[in-house]
């Protein structure tokens, strides 16, 4: 594929998973419950009454995992690290044996060359944590900082590219104000004072991982979306505004020391419990940008629906078994965004890619060429925004391996790999093989242009 020309020679090419998402394993070696573990027990949270007890099997299997990285010939692993294994009670006592799984793992990966990129927070709190009032609560910002000390302190001599948080957006909106994931709750005060800890535990861990590691290069990765007016009414633009705000601007603006846009804080109405000295913490320069990229916006003014008062509407394009629409476009566009309006000097896409219903055949195969077409869509994305002039330096596909995916369950395979859940076999499909072979083309056309 020539179009991936673009892409700078030392690009980062890399797979991503999460822990609850992969991992199992939930109450060994002295994991305490996260609220994952909760909410995947509440009747009808979770399609088929699925959860993460066991899910890929990833803690015992994470060697085979490697190995099968390597035979992708990735760059780099980003996974994250489990609150509840690291600090069971979310705060005080550290429990040594769940910090020596990352330890092995970093050692695996790096025996194997492959870059490890932690997250430090992918959505399990702690349960503990929770029931001392969670995201919502300002302590937990500053339990959450004191828990990355501790991993950075441990990991920090042979890691050093750190996420702290993954996608507030889901932890704070979905998971505070729509009740559809952890911990479930619908209440627009909680969701906003958990957005605002969020941040402030974003800045807070900043400060901690590079107060441990020397040189560490500390990013956030944020899920965004394109929103574009269904129609041109003045009553969609200005529904496509709002729905901007909730998803972008809410989670751009103060990392990018702007503040909390006024639109927004008039819209919800909800005081924030700032205090001084906190918008600088939040806005502590980054090294990096992670964007997750799915999925963009067509909205329609909802002037009755839920915040942002704006639904979103059906468009024609081609749809993933989530439902939603391949549009490779939204991809090339926010990175121009996070370049032109927010003055990214590095960003990595941490998540892209797509659901399908995959099958393995008789044969022991699996062809998804849905996906694979997704991927060299999405790629070339990345590589026209290069071209313009996006300091984009890698580009992680969302999955290595078929995972728990949140409230749907196991049915929704985003894996290069497929994962059999009865037997834990691990097959690479097409779409993985494909990403292998662009890796192998990109390493080759570097070689030739050196
Ligand atoms: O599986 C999730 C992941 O945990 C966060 N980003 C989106 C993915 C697909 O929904």
């Amino acid at each position: 594929m020539n179009d991936l020309n673009a892409l700078p020679a030392n690009f980062t090419w890399g797979v991503a998973t999460s822990a609850y998402q992969i991992e199992g394993a939930v109450s060994e070696d002295g994991r305490s419950p996260s609220i994952w573990d909760t909410f995947s027990r509440a009747p009808g949270a979770i399609d088929n009454g699925d959860h993460g007890d066991i899910a890929c099997d990833h803690y015992h299997r994470w060697r085979e995992d490697i190995a099968l990285m390597k035979q992708l010939g990735v760059d780099a692993y980003r996974f994250s690290i489990a609150w509840p294994r690291v600090v069971p009670g979310g705060s005080g006592q550290v429990n040594e044996a769940g910090l020596g799984f990352y330890d092995r793992l970093v050692d695996g990966l790096l025996e194997a060359g492959i870059t490890p990129f932690p997250t430090l927070y992918h959505w399990d709190l702690p349960q503990a944590s929770q029931d001392r009032g969670g995201w919502p609560v300002r302590e937990t910002a500053e339990h959450f900082a004191a828990y990355a000390a501790v991993v950075a302190d441990r990991l920090g001599d042979r890691v050093r590219d750190w996420a702290t948080l993954n996608e507030p957006l889901c932890s704070a909106w979905i998971g505070h104000l729509e009740g559809r994931m952890a911990p479930g709750l619908t209440d627009l005060t909680a969701a906003v004072n958990a957005s605002y800890h969020l941040h402030l535990g974003h800045g807070l861990a900043t400060q901690a991982i590079r107060a441990a590691v020397p040189g560490a290069r500390v990013g956030i990765v944020n899920n965004l979306s394109p929103c574009e007016p269904a129609t041109d009414s003045d009553a969609d633009r200005t529904a496509a505004v709002r729905a901007d705000g909730h998803t972008n601007r809410w989670w751009l603006d103060p990392i990018h020391g702007r503040g909390y846009p006024q639109d927004m804080l008039d819209l919800y109405g909800v005081d924030l419990p700032e205090r001084p000295g906190d918008l600088e913490t939040i806005a502590a320069p980054l090294d990096w940008l992670g964007l997750n990229y799915y999925f963009r916006n067509v909205v329609t003014d909802d002037p009755d629906g839920p915040l942002p008062h704006a639904k979103q509407v059906q468009t024609p394009g081609r749809r993933t078994a989530m439902d939603w629409e391949v549009c490779a476009d939204g991809l090339e566009q926010l990175l121009l965004r996070l370049t032109d309006d927010y003055g990214a000097r590095s960003i990595y896409v941490t998540e892209n890619g797509s659901a399908y219903p995959d099958v393995v055949k008789p044969d022991g195969t699996v062809d998804d060429p849905d996906r694979a077409r997704y991927l060299e869509e999405h790629l070339a994305a990345c590589a026209r925004a290069a071209g313009k002039g996006a300091p984009l330096a890698g580009y992680f596909a969302w999955s290595l391996l078929d995972n728990f995916e949140w409230a749907y369950g196991y049915d929704k395979r985003f894996g290069l790999i497929h994962v059999d859940y009865e037997t834990q076999r691990r097959t690479i499909k097409g779409s993985g093989h494909r990403y292998a072979d662009l890796i192998r083309s990109s390493a080759r056309a570097t070689r030739k242009a050196a």
